[in-house]
């Protein structure tokens, strides 16, 4: 009977475990399954950066004795992971989201449903009970699933990556950071970035010091940008040339979040993994921002009073550019992986 329940759980939910692992206890959870059912508590099995662990999370509705009841308690479980974590919760009529694992697609053919997707973001970006963070994080969570899930991505989260693979990741970061801190220096003196962009964030001397460390003093002549690589950051260009400050911030938003959250875990799995205590990962190191979360709160602050002076139009631009973002990482890694086997 528990199998039961744990093997649908696995098989059909296993975003929803993830989701649980996340916010009751382990952030930086990278793969999540469910293993067991007491009266008292639904166990997982977790994993992150830090290897295996068990979780036991108490039913909200307290303990149980009729089977019935598991489906009910780990629907609120859910519910209230997703609450916690700010994510959006499927309505109870619709399917489980599908396990977006996998490597992702070229920026354009993931975003087939633009059309769709642009008349949502343009609805959620004009609800005036929402502050503009949350609509920019609910509208792209499933693009940000995407690229956390690629293959390339989960082989490094899983310690199942090598050196070289890290190594080759670090280099797409700096042809990344190339571009991306040329386009905030063009739009910098714009008072609507202004809340944005701090020294502190600048990665590119991190990433040269990382690649002289990882590679040697010739790094540079050393390192090639996987096609993908190249199109972001042609795009990046294109977005700034344009003077288009909401498409800056839409990149900007897409990769320092992402460094300060998910990032943090990449770093502490390399790290351990490959013998790296500060040289070679100095890109992750953010100590000059103080605490983070804070850092990130006057961020998402920020996005707020920007969605307040865009009109509804501008925010449905903004929000397709940050799903191109994710898209766009989501292809690097596909092209990694693809460089990786062809190498092997
Ligand atoms: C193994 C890979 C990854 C993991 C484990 C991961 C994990 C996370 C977690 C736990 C958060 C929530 C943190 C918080 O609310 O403070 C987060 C947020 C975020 N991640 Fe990732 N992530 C990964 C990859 C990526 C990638 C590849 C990108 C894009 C380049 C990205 C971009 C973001 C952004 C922009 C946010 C902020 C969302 C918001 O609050 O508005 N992440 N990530």
């Amino acid at each position: 009977m528990i199998s039961g329940v744990t093997g649908h759980m696995n098989g059909d939910h296993t975003d929803d475990n993830l989701l649980i692992a996340r916010a009751f206890g382990y952030p930086g959870a990278t793969a999540s399954a469910m293993v067991g059912v007491t009266e008292a508590a639904g166990l997982w099995r977790v994993t992150d950066a830090d290897g295996e662990h068990e979780l036991s999370v108490a039913w909200p509705g307290g303990p149980i004795s009729e089977r019935p009841e598991i489906r009910r308690e780990v629907v609120a479980l859910y519910t209230a992971a997703c609450a916690k974590l700010g994510v959006p919760a499927r309505g109870e009529h619709e399917e489980p989201a599908s396990s977006h694992h996998g490597a992702g697609d070229a920026a354009d053919e993931t975003h087939g449903d633009r059309a769709a997707h642009r008349e949502e973001a343009a609805e959620g970006a004009d609800a005036a009970d929402r502050p503009f963070s949350v609509v920019i994080r609910e509208s792209s969570w499933s693009d940000h699933s995407d690229s956390e899930g690629a293959t390339f991505m989960e082989d490094i989260m899983r310690g199942k990556g090598s050196l070289q693979d890290y190594i080759d990741l670090v280099a797409q970061h700096y042809f990344m950071y190339e571009a991306l801190e040329a386009a905030a220096d063009r739009v910098a003196g714009d008072p609507r970035f202004a809340g944005f962009h701090t020294p502190s964030l600048v990665r590119l001397p991190a990433l040269e010091a990382d690649l002289a460390h990882l590679i040697g003093a010739d790094w540079r002549d050393r390192i090639v940008a996987v096609p993908a690589t190249l199109e972001y950051a042609a795009r990046m260009r294109e977005v700034a040339a344009e003077g288009w400050v909401a498409g800056v911030v839409a990149h900007h938003y897409t990769r320092y979040l992402g460094d300060l959250s998910g990032g943090q875990y990449i770093a502490k799995r390399v790290a351990k993994q490959h013998g790296l205590p500060g040289a070679g990962i100095a890109f992750y190191d953010f100590a000059e921002l103080g605490d983070l979360a804070e850092f990130k709160n006057r961020y998402r602050a920020a996005l707020d009073v920007l969605g307040a002076q865009l009109d509804a139009d501008e925010r449905a631009r903004m929000l397709d550019e940050v799903r191109t973002a994710y898209a766009f990482n989501t292809a690097v890694f596909r092209d990694l992986g693809q460089a990786k086997l062809a190498a092997a």
